[in-house]
């Protein structure tokens, strides 16, 4: 099966992805990246490894996805085959047009126990409401802000004197085996 990968930023996600696939333990193929941000390092770590990697034109809105970009995004991963979409570190809200073209095929990470600190920096939102632990969700993408059936969690402790950054890299650890794992499964129920 063929994956789709939509990031915004470093994509140590998609790392870890091509890293499952290279060692066997997930089946698939990352068949293009793309990306809102044509200075992304996740582009960078495609087009080292020989896969298409394209920017995706937001008409200038710095937040907004409009429907036409998303609606050529969809064109797009079908004309590559995508049979599954994993967004990772994708910081646009997908909606309608991209999502009727891949009705429950498409995932997210994020870095909380959802539902708890949905939205942005989640490791901040755990940090400060002094929470005991988080960790991270995969889940279906919705039109939502990640709000879609949950796949799967992992879960770490936030100890004291926990920094938003330190806690982050600890559950930025879970999400590289999370996610490889979480997109394995999903395949094997499209298959
Ligand atoms: C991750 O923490 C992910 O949970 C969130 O954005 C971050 C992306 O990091 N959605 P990376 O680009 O994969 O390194």
């Amino acid at each position: 099966p063929k994956l789709g990968i939509l990031g915004s930023g470093s994509g140590s996600n998609c790392q870890s992805i091509y890293d499952a696939i290279q060692s066997g333990s997930l089946r698939a193929e990352i068949a293009v990246v793309m990306s809102d941000n044509p200075d992304a390092y996740i582009l960078e770590r495609a087009r080292s490894w020989g896969i298409p990697a394209e920017v995706i034109d937001c008409g200038g809105f710095k937040t907004r996805f409009p429907e036409e970009s998303q609606a050529s995004v969809a064109a797009r991963l079908k004309q590559y085959g995508v049979d599954c979409v994993c967004l990772a570190g994708f910081m646009r809200l997908v909606k309608l047009p991209l999502l009727k073209e891949f009705p429950s095929r498409i995932l997210n990470i994020h870095p909380s126990l959802l539902p708890a600190f949905p939205g942005l920096h989640a490791w901040e939102q755990a940090v400060n409401a002094g929470a005991a632990e988080s960790g991270c969700t995969v889940h279906y993408v919705d039109d939502g802000m990640d709000t879609g059936p949950i796949l799967g969690q992992a879960r770490v402790p936030v100890l004291p004197g926990d920094t938003p950054e330190s806690l982050h890299a600890r559950i930025q650890e879970q999400e590289h085996t999370l996610y490889p794992a979480m997109i394995a499964r999903v395949l094997e129920t499209l298959a």
